[in-house]
């Protein structure tokens, strides 16, 4: 049975030529057992009638804000409030600008203002429009505010020879959204706290190079996500990478190790930690505080001195968190030289992916998005398949949970 079994959606159907498709939509969703209340804007009534909308949907149409009766009978805080979704199919470049700004002078406006409910939008416009900086600006801050998206899509638009993306996406596209929305959310590791080290540091040589690695931070960021999800407070201690910061994580930005040691140590106590970054093994000893520069007798000598192995110095760490879990990047003995980590480092886990350049598709090559994760502990050793980063990062989630035996927790 569908989540939409039950649910009650209210579908602001707005003003463009997508507005169409809400009339298949609204049959979809109460295929699935929605009940849809249909509100439109103004612009919407010229694309589609309010009599098809309200008999598809068997329910009265709203539509206008100072509507005496609608006011007295229904009132806009109490539709904004009496729905367990508010979908906005299509969203006009300019409806996503007056949400973003929290314009209200209409009922669509002062419904997406007052609803505690989620919100989905499923965006529909010129390519142009959708590329428009302000759009771009737009959408960014509708996502900040915890506004769902679905679409839109690439393809031919309505325009003649048109192309891009800002085609809306389809009504069973768009069911399946609400349906993601909606599902209920496994949080078994509400309450926990858990810390995650991304990306590669940078270890200078001078005041303009430095020592980096091909780490892309992709897989420890999915994992501070993983865990967010899951229900933890997460701190993500980050090297430099070109990723955003994950919504709802305490991000702590360094470049080198030992700062990135530092930031874990302060990050203490904590009930798991990760350690997904790439560290570098070693500095330069002495960093010049000069540029050094070409002299003719040939390249400079570079002593290195050893980093802080931040793993391990937690794994064995008088406040060490319950569970402490490891990477191990290979290129040869992969599982001989996890299991020496393991009990070298003081960890609970290794996970550990093969980069050898002959491991293909599925290698953890550096920076790519897959990985082939072999997950080793005392007990043994459990092979995942070649998972993209962010299945590899929710399954290590559930993993952490099954470990720490938490159940299931809304
Ligand atoms: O010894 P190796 O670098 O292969 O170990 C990899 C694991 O140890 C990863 O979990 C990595 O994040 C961690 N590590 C660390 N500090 C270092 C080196 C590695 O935390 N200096």
């Amino acid at each position: 049975m569908s989540v939409l079994s039950g649910k009650r959606i209210l579908l602001i159907v707005g003003g463009g030529i997508a507005a169409y498709k809400c009339l298949d939509l609204i049959r979809r969703l109460r295929e699935q057992g929605a009940a849809v209340t249909p509100v439109m804007t103004g612009a919407a009534a010229e694309f589609v009638t309010p009599l098809s909308v309200g008999a598809l949907a068997a329910s009265r149409v709203y539509s206008d804000l100072f509507d005496r009766e609608d006011e007295q009978d229904v009132g806009h805080i109490r539709l904004a409030r009496e729905h367990d979704l508010v979908l906005l199919a299509p969203a006009t470049a300019d409806r996503m600008a007056r949400v973003a700004n929290g314009l209200a002078e209409d009922l669509a406006g002062a419904i997406l203002l007052a609803t505690r409910a989620p919100v989905l939008m499923a965006p529909a416009m010129n390519p142009a429009m959708w590329d428009h900086p302000a759009t771009r600006r737009n959408h960014r801050r509708l996502l900040d505010d915890g506004i769902g998206f679905v679409g839109p899509g690439s393809g031919e638009m309505a325009e003649k020879g048109e192309a891009g993306t800002g085609r809306m996406a389809e009504p069973l596209e768009i069911v399946a959204a609400a349906e993601a929305l909606l599902a209920p959310r496994k949080r078994p590791l509400t309450g926990l706290s858990a810390i995650v080290t991304s990306g590669p540091t940078h270890e200078p040589i001078d005041p303009v190079r430095y020592i980096a690695n091909r780490s892309s931070g992709r897989q420890g960021h999915a994992i501070a996500e993983a865990l967010r999800d899951a229900g933890a407070r997460v701190t993500l201690v980050s090297g430099p990478v070109t990723l955003a910061d994950p919504r709802d994580v305490a991000v702590r930005h360094v470049e080198t190790a030992a700062e990135m040691l530092i930031a874990v140590e302060a990050a203490l106590p904590a009930d798991i930690a990760v350690f997904v970054a790439a560290v570098a093994d070693w500095r330069v000893a002495a960093e010049s505080s000069r540029k050094i520069k070409k002299t003719g007798d040939g390249p400079p000598a570079l002593a290195l001195a050893e980093n802080p192995d931040i793993l391990s110095t937690i794994g064995h760490h008088d406040r060490r968190p319950g569970l402490v879990i490891g990477f191990a990047a290979e290129t040869d003995d992969l599982l001989a030289n996890a299991r020496g980590k393991l009990a070298r480092k003081g960890a609970d886990a290794i996970l550990a992916n093969d980069v050898s350049p002959g491991a293909g598709a599925g290698g953890g090559v550096m920076g790519g998005t897959e990985n082939t994760i072999r997950l080793v502990t005392a007990e043994g050793v459990e092979e995942w398949p070649t998972l993209a980063k962010e299945a590899a990062a929710t399954r290590l989630a559930e993993w952490i949970a099954a470990r720490l035996g938490r159940t299931e927790t809304a």
